[in-house]
């Protein structure tokens, strides 16, 4: 895993250092936005041009269909067992592209090339690959580590903010339930990480890979401990398909389901009100979150069908003071609804 600064003009070489000498066929996928934005930066330092495969954007393309398209095209291409596959874009592609990595002629290695900051600090970290079925998200898939991970700073330039923001929640989440300096530095900093400021992006993108890959290296199967990183997600997931995944980006709706997570965990006493208050207003400072216009009701069923409620329990992660977390299995209907019930409050009141 490297982070850096034009890495994708660099790729060719960096690639060789870290796989030998450059496969016959190389195939990078991407989206024609991404590709407009930057293809030509990649392209540079390959003496040969790469083979492109093109995703169209958008959650509703991460699929089967897909994926059996994208496989028959690897084959008209002329792809082989020792052809090289470059994923090159957000979380979709990576997810997309390492699955097809893991099942084309029972696996080809592939290089992660993340260009959003969610994808950096999170989707291309730990392995997790697949697609979705019309049933639910990420339903198919495999664990499949890239040969490689090249998160380079200045893609993000041209990132909506809304994009950029999104993924900084799960930052966020990375100093709340491991690392208090990566919370301190957030706090002091919103202005140079918004502005896109190198060093201080760079900062915040490093310490969330280290704790997500810390944690998966520990645990990559989801036994225990990796059920951390999925603070904010219980509430999170919910509110996604509560608003059937049109009006909030995966980090916004991670961002109020951390407000109703620390709102569960100050009520239980794991956090102090003090820092409730210090880190409710971190979530806040990389905001606003989209207000949000849904009944409680409607969020605590949507919980029902959380992955991480085996048999009917409620898992629920919750922060240990600052830089540390837990999972309870014993989280109450009571509870639920009065953390819903705040967050729903504080979504409706910022911008009523
Ligand atoms: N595998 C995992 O562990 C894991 C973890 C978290 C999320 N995910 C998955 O990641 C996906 C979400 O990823 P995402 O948030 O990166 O969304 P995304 O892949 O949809 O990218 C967001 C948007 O930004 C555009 N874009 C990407 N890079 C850009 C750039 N540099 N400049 C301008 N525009 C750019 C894309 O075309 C897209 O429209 C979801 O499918 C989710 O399930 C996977
Ligand atoms: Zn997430």
């Amino acid at each position: 895993m490297i982070a850096g600064s034009g890495l994708v003009e660099t790729l060719a070489p960096r690639i060789e250092r870290v796989v030998g000498k450059l496969p016959r066929r190389i195939f990078v996928l991407t989206s024609a936005p991404i590709w407009a934005l930057w293809g030509h930066c990649l392209q540079q330092s390959f003496a040969e041009a790469p083979v492109v495969l093109l995703l169209p954007p958008g959650e509703k393309y991460k699929t089967m269909a897909s994926i059996d398209r994208l496989l028959r095209e690897v084959v008209m291409a002329g792809g082989d067992r020792g052809s090289l596959l470059i994923a090159f874009g957000g979380g979709i592609v990576g997810d997309v592209g390492g699955f097809l990595a893991a099942i084309y002629m029972r696996g080809i290695p592939y290089i992660q090339v993340p260009t959003t900051l969610l994808a950096q600090v999170d989707s291309s970290v730990g392995g997790k690959t697949g697609v979705n079925l019309p049933e639910g998200k990420n339903l198919v898939g495999s664990f499949n580590h890239p040969r490689a991970v090249f998160a380079d700073i200045r893609v993000l330039g041209t990132l909506p903010d809304r994009e950029l923001k999104a993924g900084l929640m799960e930052s966020v989440k990375a100093g709340i339930i491991r690392d208090r300096s990566l919370v301190r530095f957030m706090e002091q900093h919103v202005d140079d990480v918004l502005r896109r400021d190198e060093k201080a992006l760079e900062k915040v993108i490093v310490a969330s890979i280290r704790m997500k890959a810390g944690v998966v290296n520990l645990d990559e199967r989801e036994g225990g401990l990796r059920m951390i990183l999925n603070l904010g997600h219980t509430v999170g997931h919910a509110l996604e398909q509560a608003t059937g995944y049109k009006t909030l980006l995966h980090g916004e709706a991670v961002g109020w389901g951390m407000v109703a997570a620390l709102h569960l965990a100050r009520q239980r006493g794991t956090i102090s009100t003090h820092q409730f208050e210090r880190l409710e207003s971190l979530v806040h400072l990389y905001g606003p979150l989209p207000p949000l216009k849904l009944r409680t009701a409607k969020v605590i069923a949507a919980t029902g069908g959380d992955k991480k409620n085996i048999g009917g329990v409620r898992r629920f992660v919750l922060p240990i003071g600052i830089g540390d977390a837990g999972i309870v299995e014993d989280v109450t209907a009571a509870e639920l609804e009065a953390a819903v019930n705040y967050m729903l409050a504080r979504a409706g009141e910022k911008h009523a």
